[in-house]
């Protein structure tokens, strides 16, 4: 447990550590950990307003996570309950209130609202005291929700909230509220930008680079986890890596629209023509200007090598697009990059892509179905991607569903 001394100095850094995140989801996690952290509590969830709604967005479990293998995450469904004073969260975010309470099973009958138990019955947890405050912006706008369940004393016994842990988590979520409004804008100006992009080419839609960005994120944690990546430099990674898988065809903005839109199968010519959205794509984000143009860059340029170097664009020049002389093939095209000459993003999402490519219709194919795409990436094994990563989609191939579910078209 943190002393008194050691949160308020943990309080007074928080502002600062939570503005260096830029990615939602990461954001989140971030938040929920350090509030339960704070008060010493078994679990929490954050729920973030949508419209007229809370939708049920992040959730973290102590106990529920020792259930399972060293490594293996928390799949949770979301679900989404309306803004009004009959639940516990939907109380909290109409009245911006905050309410502590020492057992959900026992809330007195006179109130508007009640524990569901949702999460109980699913999970086969009991949760007991919670503790719920608004997520509140300046304006007093609420973002939403934060949860905190369970507080534990000393002998790890399930205690109520103190007024003190009230008095902290509500300037706790006063601080996270400035970080989340913050992501919530880079999130909504980079979907604004695939909109645009999608006027023109409607199957890149923003479910499908939702979809490409969370697969590769779980893709790069697990592969993260494998290589021992220091946990400070993984988050910093995962940070940059979702927005940039997500712009990853951004590149095809430049493409004509008889090519970008034509209904049947392109000849040699327009597929060369739209092999450049890799190189335009990287060209966007050349000024480096930060880690994410970095990331940006190379997953623009790289999502479509292969293992076995039989991809494109291959050894280039970004500003010419010319290929690079020790790298020539004999016909004067630019040889392939293989293996590990591609970089590891380039490689995540190259697999994120194509299974959702695959799974999805688009105006030359139809939708394959589930065991059709992963015959197809086991096949493609030390072909088209990378054996290791091929390795890692399948031990993580529930939480890719979950994803799926939740980006739906
Ligand atoms: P995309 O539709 O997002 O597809 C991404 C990648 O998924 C493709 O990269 C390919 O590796 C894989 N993929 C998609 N459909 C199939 C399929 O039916 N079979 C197999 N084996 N793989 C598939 P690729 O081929 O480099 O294409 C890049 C982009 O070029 C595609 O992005 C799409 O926008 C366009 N494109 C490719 N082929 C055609 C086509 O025949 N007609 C049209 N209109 N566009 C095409
Ligand atoms: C709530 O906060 O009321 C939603 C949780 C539940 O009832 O299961
Ligand atoms: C896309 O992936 O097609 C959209 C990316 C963008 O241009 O912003
Ligand atoms: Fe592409
Ligand atoms: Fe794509």
């Amino acid at each position: 447990m943190l002393s008194e001394k050691e949160k308020l100095d943990s309080l007074a850094a928080l502002g600062i550590e939570l503005n260096q995140i830029n990615d939602l989801d990461l954001l989140m996690e971030r938040i929920l950990f350090k509030a339960r952290n704070f008060v010493n509590a078994d679990a929490g969830s954050v729920y973030i307003k949508e419209e007229d709604n809370l939708l049920f967005t992040y959730t973290q479990n102590d106990t529920l996570q020792m259930r399972l293998q060293k490594g293996e995450k928390l799949i949770y469904s979301t679900f989404s309950i309306p803004i009004d004073e009959t639940s516990i969260a939907g109380y909290v975010a109409a009245t911006g209130k905050v309410l502590n309470l020492p057992d959900v099973y026992k809330i007195n009958p006179t109130k508007p609202y009640q524990f569901r138990g949702k999460i109980d019955e699913a999970s086969q947890y009991t949760t007991k005291s919670v503790l719920t405050v608004p997520l509140k912006t300046q304006q007093k706008n609420i973002l939403g929700v934060l949860q905190i369940i369970n507080a534990k004393d000393d002998e790890k016994h399930v205690v109520a909230f103190s007024k003190h842990d009230e008095k902290i988590m509500f300037h706790f979520a006063s601080v996270a509220s400035v970080a989340i409004e913050r992501a919530q804008m880079t999130r909504a100006i980079l979907l604004r930008m695939i909109r645009m992009a999608e006027m023109r080419d409607p199957k890149e839609t923003g479910a499908h680079v939702n979809r490409v960005g969370g697969y590769a994120v779980e893709i790069y944690e697990q592969w993260a986890r494998r290589h021992n990546i220091p946990k400070k430099v993984s988050d910093e990674e995962r940070d940059v890596l979702r927005m940039a898988a997500m712009l990853h065809d951004a590149g095809k903005v430049g493409i004509s629209d008889v090519i970008l839109k034509k209904p049947g199968k392109l000849d040699s010519d327009e597929y060369d023509t739209m092999k450049q959205h890799t190189v335009l794509g990287a060209q966007l984000f050349l000024d480096r200007q930060s880690k994410f143009d970095d990331a940006a860059m190379i997953v623009a340029l790289n999502h479509h090598e292969r293992w076995d170097g039989n991809g494109y664009p291959g050894h280039i020049d970004i500003t010419t697009g010319a290929p690079i002389k020790k790298h020539v093939r004999p016909d004067g095209t630019p040889a392939g990059k293989k293996g590990e000459e591609t970089p590891v993003f380039g490689r995540i999402v190259a697999l994120a892509d194509v299974y959702d490519a695959l799974s999805s219709v688009r105006t030359y194919k139809k939708a394959w179905d589930e065991s059709r795409v992963l015959s197809f990436i086991e096949k493609e094994a030390g072909a088209q991607f990378d054996p290791e990563m091929v390795e890692i989609f399948f031990s993580s191939l529930n939480m890719l569903r979950s994803i799926k579910e939740r980006y739906r078209e």
